[in-house]
């Protein structure tokens, strides 16, 4: 009898010491990376595909810290491809409307690319029109940045590293900026942002991923339900740029408080649909105070995706893909289409650095900028 019990307690010690040893050996959460090819300067690139135990594949490159393929389940539990993208480097440095990317060092609009600092006036490079657009003409979006990555029993985290030199793109400061991905168990893509520069600047992360939640970019983005947790947004001129107003969403097409199709009112005749081709404006998100909070969600209703937004930005640029116009070729064969995908970029206000009564987008010198922004994917 003794000896069965005794046999019995080393059975039950062996195996949980092997539970022990598979989890410390295949982590829940798991990134692999893999070559990417050298950019036409020469440098390597690696893709980081971070997988989570119900199925999501994230892949990211180090080239402008791309999101480039992003699986999420709809509601039959199939993961499928919900970001636009190209499938190789040549076809990113080509030319990308942004697609996946870092944004910085400031995201959207900068009115004819000048703004002051101390007294003293900054000009960066005029790249859209008459103004300044995502940093300019070699943004993050652009750069090769350095990586780590981070793997823990619940998550996997690519840490991106960049430092962006004093004046580069016409910015002062020597800026060191950490963008970390973190993916979780419940479908859940954090993005942190961490920056500290040398000099006083100005900055404005976010990441410019254009999804089409039906998986299918063949198909336009017009019947998504898009919700936007903002009583106001900001009315642009003709070059996009804010004019300054914050306007009241109520009776206007950009009252998106309740889930509404993206087709609904947007071919209204309406002066700022007009200059946008469609919505491409900054919504001035509530509860600004609360730090990290819901902001804004969108559902397709065939697949039943639904991707939820949480963050502690005050803004958020919602862009109908108005300027996609067929001409780059789609992962899945065929071509980006008219509004093929749309984006929710959480962000500070467009022009900020040119309007006092926007919130601040300067950051000190030695102090440290840090922001968060989860997406969220489930499905019903
Ligand atoms: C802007 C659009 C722009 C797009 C791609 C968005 O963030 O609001 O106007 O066309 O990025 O460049």
């Amino acid at each position: 009898m003794k000896k069965i019990y005794f046999l019995l307690f080393h059975l039950i010690i062996i195996s949980c010491e092997n539970m022990v040893k598979k989890n410390k050996i295949m982590p829940l959460v798991t990134i692999e990376k893999k070559d990417f090819g050298k950019t036409k300067d020469g440098v390597n690139t690696n893709q980081f595909i971070l997988k989570n135990k119900s199925g999501m594949e994230i892949s990211v490159i180090n080239y402008g810290g791309i999101i480039t393929s992003w699986k999420a389940k709809d509601r039959k539990g199939n993961y499928k491809d919900i970001v636009l993208g190209f499938n190789n480097l040549s076809q990113y440095e080509a030319g990308s409307p942004y697609f996946g990317a870092i944004i910085g060092r400031y995201g959207n609009r900068i009115s004819k690319g000048k703004f002051a600092l101390n007294g003293e006036n900054y000009t960066l490079a005029v790249n859209n029109g008459e103004n300044h657009l995502h940093g300019g003409l070699k943004g993050f979006d652009k750069v090769v940045w350095d990586t780590k990555e981070v793997v823990n029993d619940s998550t996997a985290s690519l840490v991106l590293s960049y430092v962006s030199k004093d004046m580069e793109e016409g910015y002062p400061g020597n800026l060191e900026v950490q963008v970390i991905y973190t993916l979780n168990n419940n479908d859940e893509l954090s993005v942190k942002y961490e920056a500290i520069s040398d000099k006083k600047t100005i900055i404005n992360l976010t990441q410019h991923s254009y999804f089409n939640l039906s998986a299918d970019f063949n198909k336009n983005i017009l019947d998504h339900e898009i919700l936007i947790n903002a009583d106001s947004f900001l009315p642009v001129d003709s070059t996009l740029i804010p004019t300054g107003e914050i306007r009241n969403v109520r009776e206007t097409p950009f009252d998106f408080r309740k889930p509404k199709k993206v087709d609904e009112e947007i071919n209204a005749i309406n002066k700022q649909l007009e200059f946008g081709i469609g919505y491409d404006h900054c919504w001035v998100l509530n509860n600004q105070d609360k730090g990290l909070r819901f902001v804004a969600s969108a559902y397709e209703s065939g697949t039943g995706r639904l991707l939820e937004i949480f963050s502690d930005q005050p803004g958020i640029q919602f862009y109908s893909g108005n300027f996609l116009d067929g001409t780059l070729k789609s992962k899945i064969g065929g071509n980006y289409d008219f509004r093929s995908g749309f984006c929710l970029e959480t962000q500070h206000y467009p022009n900020s650095p040119n309007e006092k009564d926007f919130p601040s987008v300067t950051l000190n010198a030695g102090k440290k900028y840090v922001s968060e922004t989860i997406f969220k994917f489930s499905s019903k």
